[in-house]
């Protein structure tokens, strides 16, 4: 059985309340916080950078899982080690040399990830795959929470959980966009591990019980 997680994105919390969007989540059940970072350029929108990562750190234990939707990316890296996260993911689009990303992000004593958009082809694994310690699938074109799932990339989520398992080494498999109780079972059964889910746990009322719906469709995966 697998280690599942539920990483809320906080793009979709109440910026007014952060700190406590923060500890509410992870009170009402969550394994790490997702932060994504936008920057008018690589994406169409502008979000949070290293300041506010270094701001919510101390409130929680969980891992935070920076999500760098930003070009180029390695000026930014070592600003985010510093500032306390713990996963780092980048688009290969963003990078002119992905190999030397990632060393980059290990070197920082951060794990690497590398993130696909629904049009990116999985051959940036090809020679990489091995030194990665998670893979960030997209089910929405990146810049906006609040998007639909893109059904096709269920099976690119099933062709890169083969390739992880062919390579041995352990690698989360992270589902980024449109992720909700509804279909998060069929998303879990493609193999994902690991489950970005913003306007679904922000926009409930209660976040212990969307959190927990979460995890009871997993179950049944
Ligand atoms: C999109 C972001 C996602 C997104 C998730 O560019 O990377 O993390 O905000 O939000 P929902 O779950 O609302 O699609
Ligand atoms: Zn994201």
């Amino acid at each position: 059985m697998p280690t599942y997680r539920i990483a809320p994105s906080i793009l979709s919390a109440d910026f007014a309340r952060l700190g406590e969007e923060v500890t509410g989540v992870i009170a009402a059940g969550a394994d790490m916080i997702h932060f994504d970072v936008m920057d008018n350029h690589y994406v169409p929108n502008l979000s949070i950078g290293p300041l506010v990562c270094a701001a919510i750190r101390p409130l929680t234990k969980a891992p935070i899982d920076v999500h760098l939707m930003v070009k180029p990316v390695d000026r930014i890296v070592p600003d985010f080690a510093r500032a306390g996260a713990d996963i780092i993911s980048f688009h290969p689009e963003a990078s002119e040399h992905v190999d030397r990303t990632i060393g980059l992000i290990q070197e920082h004593g951060c794990k690497a990830g590398l993130a696909f958009n629904p049009g990116t082809p999985l051959d940036h694994l090809d020679h990489v795959l091995h030194r990665l310690d998670l893979v960030l699938i997209m089910s929405v074109n990146p810049g906006f929470g609040g998007q639909k799932f893109i059904p096709h990339v269920l099976a690119k989520l099933a062709e890169v959980r083969r390739r992880i398992d062919l390579c041995g080494r352990e690698i989360m498999l992270e589902v980024d966009g449109g992720v909700n109780a509804d279909n998060i079972a069929g998303i879990a059964r493609a193999g994902a591990d690991t489950f970005v889910a913003g306007s679904a746990i922000f926009g409930a009322t209660d976040y212990m019980a969307a959190i927990a719906a979460m995890r009871a469709a997993i179950q049944t995966a």
